[in-house]
C-alpha cells in the first residue's frame, strides 16, 4: 500500500511541475554502455542541458528487471503495479524515475529488426502501470530511437511506439530517429536537436490532463 501511495504522489507531483523544475530520461536498451545508443542518449542530453534541462541516461544493464509472470493471463485483476513492486527486483526504482520525469526516450538497438530483449522485457512488465485505474504513463511525453548495423531500426521502434501510445504515453511529433551503420549522421543529429525540443515543448505545453478519463483533473483513483 504504502509503495503505491508513494507512486501516487510521485505520479501527481510529476504533472504538477510541467513548465518547471522538469526532468527527462533516457532509457538505454542496448548491452552495450558505450554503443551508438548511448551516444545518441549522450548527444540528446547534451541538447538538453543547453535548453536547461536535466537528462538522465539509465542503461536497462544495470537493472535487475525480473520477466514479467503473466498475471494477467491468469486473471486481469491479478496485474497490478503494487503486484509488480514486489518483485524484490529494480522495476519500482526504475519506475519511480519514468514517473518523475516529464517526459522518456527509450532508445534500443535492432537485434533481428526489433528491439532488445530487455528493452521488451521492460514493455512488457510495464503492463501492470497500465492494467491499473491510474495509468501511471498517462499523457507523459516520449521519443523513441534505435541504432542498428544496417536495417531494422523501423520496425524496432514501431514496436515500441505501438504499445507505449496503448499505454497512455505522448509520443511527440517527429519523435523518432536512428542511427543506420553510419554514426555521426548529420540527419540523425538533426533529428535529435529537434527531439529534445520536441519534448520539452510539449512537456510545458500539455497540461496536466487525464487523457484515460478525457477530464482535466482526477487522473489518481
Ligand atoms: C543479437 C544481435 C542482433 C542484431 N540484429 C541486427 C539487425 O537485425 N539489423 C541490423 O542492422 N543490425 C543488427 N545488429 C547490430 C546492432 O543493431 C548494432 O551493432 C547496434 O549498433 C547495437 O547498438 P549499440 O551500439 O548501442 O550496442 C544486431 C546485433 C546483435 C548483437
Amino acid at each position: 500500500m504504502i509503495r503505491i501511495y508513494k507512486m501516487k504522489n510521485l505520479f501527481s507531483r510529476a504533472r504538477e511541475c510541467y513548465n518547471k523544475n522538469m526532468r527527462f530520461l533516457g532509457i538505454n536498451g542496448s548491452y552495450r554502455k558505450y554503443g551508438l545508443n548511448a551516444k545518441m542518449l549522450n548527444f540528446l542530453k547534451k541538447e538538453f542541458l543547453t535548453q536547461d534541462y536535466n537528462f538522465e541516461i539509465v542503461h536497462l544493464v544495470d537493472f535487475n528487471i525480473k520477466h514479467c509472470r503473466a498475471c494477467l493471463s491468469d486473471d486481469l485483476k491479478l496485474c497490478k503495479p503494487e503486484k509488480c513492486f514486489e518483485e524484490g527486483d529494480d522495476f519500482e526504482l526504475l519506475v519511480s524515475k519514468m514517473i518523475k520525469s516529464q517526459g522518456i526516450v527509450f532508445s534500443t538497438p535492432a537485434y533481428w529488426y526489433a528491439p532488445s530483449a530487455i528493452m521488451w522485457n521492460l514493455i512488457e512488465r510495464m503492463t501492470s502501470l497500465e492494467n491499473t485505474e491510474t495509468k501511471f504513463l498517462d499523457g507523459k511525453p516520449a521519443g523513441v530511437i534505435a541504432a542498428t548495423g544496417e536495417d531494422g531500426a523501423q520496425s524496432a521502434i514501431s514496436s515500441l511506439v505501438v504499445p507505449l501510445i496503448h499505454m497512455g504515453m505522448f509520443i511527440v511529433p517527429f519523435g523518432m530517429t536512428y542511427y543506420s551503420g553510419k554514426e555521426d549522421d548529420p540527419e540523425t543529429e538533426a533529428y535529435l536537436r529537434r527531439l529534445a525540443k520536441n519534448l520539452v515543448f510539449s512537456a510545458k505545453k500539455i497540461p496536466p490532463y487525464c487523457w484515460w478519463k478525457n477530464k482535466e483533473e482526477k487522473c489518481l483513483s
